[in-house]
C-alpha cells in the first residue's frame, strides 16, 4: 500500500482528486474523513494542510504527495520531486495599496512587508539589493495593508481576485508556481512499483490531456 499526502482543502485539493479518479482509482470521500483508501489500487490517501505535505513525506509518514512549487521551495524540499503535474498555476507576487504610486521594487526599501513566504520573499529582495522588514504571517495576508500591519504583501496570485477585494495592485512576480507530485527517498521495492504504476497512469492522463 502507498500512501498519497494531497491537500485537505484549497487551491489543490479539487484538482488532486481528480487527477486521482482520472487515473482510474476510486475512492469514497467525504469532507470529515482525513483518510481514505482506494477500493481498487493499492493506494492510501491523507487530506492535510499542504504546507504539512512536504515535512510528512520527507519524514515518510507520507511515501507520495501532491503539493504546490511555492510551498516545496519556501521549505528547501525541491529535492522531493518526481514530477510536474502542470495545474494549479499560480505566482507569488508583491502587492501594494491600489493608490500607491508603485514605480519600482527600490520603493520597498525600508517598508514593512506580510508573506507567508519569507524565505522566497527574501532571496528575490536580497538578489536585487533591497532591504524590507519581513513579518511572517501564517494566512489572511491580504489584509494586513488595511489593518496597519504591513505597507506590502507578498502571496499566492491565481486569479487576482483576493487581491482585488482587499484593494491591493500585483506590482512584482516573485515567483511562478504549479502542483507537482513529490516522493520520499527511500521507497521501499513494493511501494517503488506502485509509485511507478501510479506514474505510468498520471503520464498517460496527461499525454491525453495535450
Ligand atoms: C492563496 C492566497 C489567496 C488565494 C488567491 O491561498 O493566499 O488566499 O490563494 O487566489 P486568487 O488570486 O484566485 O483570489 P492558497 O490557496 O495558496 O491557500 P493557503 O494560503 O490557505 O494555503
Ligand atoms: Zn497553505
Ligand atoms: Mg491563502
Amino acid at each position: 500500500m502507498l500512501r498519497i499526502a494531497i491537500q485537505k482543502s484549497g487551491r489543490l485539493s479539487d484538482d488532486s482528486l481528480k487527477l486521482i479518479r482520472e487515473c482510474g482509482i476510486s475512492f469514497i470521500s467525504s469532507s470529515l474523513k482525513l483518510k481514505t483508501e482506494s477500493t481498487n489500487f493499492p493506494l492510501e490517501i491523507l487530506f492535510l494542510r499542504d504546507d504539512d505535505i512536504p515535512g510528512y513525506v520527507a519524514d515518510g509518514v507520507a511515501d507520495i504527495g501532491i503539493v504546490g512549487q511555492n510551498v516545496l521551495v519556501e521549505e528547501g524540499m525541491q529535492h522531493l520531486t518526481v514530477e510536474e503535474l502542470g495545474f494549479s498555476k499560480c505566482r507569488l507576487s508583491l502587492a501594494v495599496p491600489k493608490g500607491d504610486n508603485y514605480s519600482s521594487i527600490e520603493d520597498l526599501n525600508g517598508k514593512n512587508i506580510a508573506t507567508s513566504y519569507p524565505n522566497l520573499l527574501q532571496s528575490y529582495l536580497s538578489e536585487r539589493g533591497v532591504q524590507a522588514n519581513i513579518h511572517t504571517i501564517s494566512g489572511s495576508v491580504e489584509i494586513a495593508p488595511s489593518i496597519g500591519l504591513a505597507d506590502a504583501i507578498c502571496d499566492i496570485v491565481s486569479s487576482g481576485s483576493t487581491l482585488i477585494s482587499n484593494g491591493l495592485k500585483e506590482v512584482e512576480r516573485v515567483f511562478k508556481s504549479q502542483a507537482v507530485l513529490i516522493a520520499n527517498k527511500d521507497l521501499n521495492a513494493e511501494k517503488q512499483e506502485i509509485l511507478e504504476k501510479l506514474l505510468f497512469r498520471i503520464q498517460s492522463v496527461q499525454r491525453a490531456q495535450r
